[in-house]
């Protein structure tokens, strides 16, 4: 038979880009091969994201545009999978707007893909696949990593946390935790295959191990892939504020190859907001961790996401996110505008904000932490940094990229033989966005 080709398309999150790893793995496993175009596709896989509107949308051009192709050759087999198919419904609203597509299927049984793509080409009828519920972890799965030197590790699936304005819990299902010895016997795979990076995966990863029997969680978790050979960093994402303990930022501090870095979404600043968001904490209790951050593990960095334009926020609530962002000064924040996702309890809420409301905050938000971070690119001027050389740098190709344990990136001149290397590198100037060096001599 001739050679048959796979190709992916992944939207949303990290934990949707290794679920992607999975789908390129089990592709693999029944005999396709990877391909960049999908013009020379057999399968097109497409893993989806239904965070916020502009995700949907993107996804929906995205799956509209390959019904040329399926006219073109009606043995192509298209499958449509991840978060939005998740949702109620939608996986029939879906097949009724586009009808080229031949495999609907979920979050929860991502495994199934090698039987339901088999079950297309025998009865050439499209199918829906959708679990209402999780089912036990599926470890052992085939993957196909992106890269060489740098790896996603989920620790644990689903979230619990039910944020009014967040469609996770309802199409990731509940936290679930790997066992321990399964994460570390990953990560002791990547390092064997030469991997250097591992970040850790989870909506909450502080939650880490509490579904698990006995009295493991997240600290004990960090050392123990802390002391995987060959593993020179350890990041980790997303930590919920509220349960981040003292015992887990003294792990980061102790740890000699976790990283600096603490993503920590605040969300808003405002208490009124934060109750109406459901996030269980206030804007002092989420003000003092941030500072225990920055006392029990001195030089860490601390990024965050905001929204803006959550229902009912007025000028007030807005000028507590300012001055909270001001008073956290974060080395990084991703900001976003409220999209109201049909099933959350905020879709409801009285008092939505119109658009020019919600841009508006935005970029007086943006402008703010745009100042923040140069200011604080700015304190590394004159500094040696560890960088992990990634590669050519995108900008700029006759120069080197990679990131410091606090994940900046740094931009700098050297030879393409440092990639996959941990170099010393002096910043000589700031920007917003990036850093540029020069490389300090040593010894490789
Ligand atoms: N589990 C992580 C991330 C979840 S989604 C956490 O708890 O932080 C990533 C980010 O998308 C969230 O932190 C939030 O800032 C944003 N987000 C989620 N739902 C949204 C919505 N309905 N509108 C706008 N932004 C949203
Ligand atoms: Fe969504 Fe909140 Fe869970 Fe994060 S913690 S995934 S924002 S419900
Ligand atoms: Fe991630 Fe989007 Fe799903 S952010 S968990 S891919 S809804």
């Amino acid at each position: 038979m001739a050679q048959q080709y796979y190709h992916t398309v992944t939207f949303g999150c990290q934990m949707n880009e290794r679920d992607t790893e999975t789908i390129a793995g089990m592709c693999e496993e029944m005999g396709y091969t990877n391909v960049d175009s999908v013009e020379d596709s057999d399968l097109i896989i497409i893993n989806t994201c239904c965070v916020r509107e502009s995700a949907e949308n993107r996804t929906l051009g995205h799956i509209g545009n390959l019904k040329r192709l399926k006219d073109k050759n009606p043995d192509l087999v298209i499958a449509v999978c991840g978060c939005m198919v998740q949702q109620e419904q939608a996986a029939e609203t879906l097949l009724k707007r586009a009808p080229h597509l031949d495999i609907l299927f979920g979050t929860h049984n991502l495994h199934q893909l090698p039987k339901l793509v088999a079950h297309v080409k025998e009865t050439g009828k499209s199918v829906i696949d959708v679990w209402q519920s999780e089912g036990e972890i599926v470890e052992h799965l085939p993957t196909r990593r992106e890269g060489k030197l740098k790896a996603f590790v989920t620790i644990m699936y689903g979230c619990n946390n039910f944020c009014t304005y967040c469609i996770v819990p309802y199409v990731r299902g509940r936290e679930r935790s790997r066992k321990t010895e399964d994460i570390v016997a990953e990560v002791t795979r990547l390092a064997e295959a030469g991997f250097l990076e591992v970040t850790l995966l989870g909506q909450n990863v502080n939650s880490y191990g509490k579904d698990l029997p006995g009295e493991v969680d997240f600290a004990d978790l960090l050392l123990a892939v802390n002391d995987v050979p060959g593993i020179e960093r350890i990041r980790f994402t997303t930590s919920h504020p509220r349960d981040l303990s003292d015992k887990m930022i003294l792990a980061v501090a102790q740890g000699s190859k976790i990283c600096e870095h603490f993503h920590l979404p605040v969300q808003a600043g405002s208490n009124r907001i934060l109750t109406k968001m459901n996030r269980g904490y206030t804007r002092e209790y989420y003000l003092e961790r941030a500072a225990k951050v920055r006392e029990l593990a001195p030089g860490a960095a601390i990024s965050t996401d905001l929204i803006v334009g959550f229902p009912g926020e007025r000028e007030e609530d807005f000028a507590d996110t300012l001055d909270l962002v001001q008073k956290v000064e974060f080395d990084a924040a991703y900001t976003f505008l409220y999209s109201p996702r049909s099933g959350t309890p905020a879709a409801e809420m009285q008092e939505q904000l119109s658009a020019e409301v919600k841009k508006d905050r935005l970029r007086r938000l943006m402008d703010l932490q745009n100042e923040i971070s140069l200011r604080s690119n700015q304190k590394l001027l004159g500094k040696v940094v560890e960088v992990l050389v990634e590669g050519e740098s995108k900008t700029d190709k006759d120069k080197l990229s990679g990131r410091t344990r606090t994940n900046e990136l740094v931009v700098f001149p050297g030879p393409k033989s440092l990639q996959g290397k941990l170099v010393p590198v002096k910043i000589v100037e700031a920007g917003t966005w990036t850093l540029v060096g020069e490389l300090v001599s040593f010894q490789a």
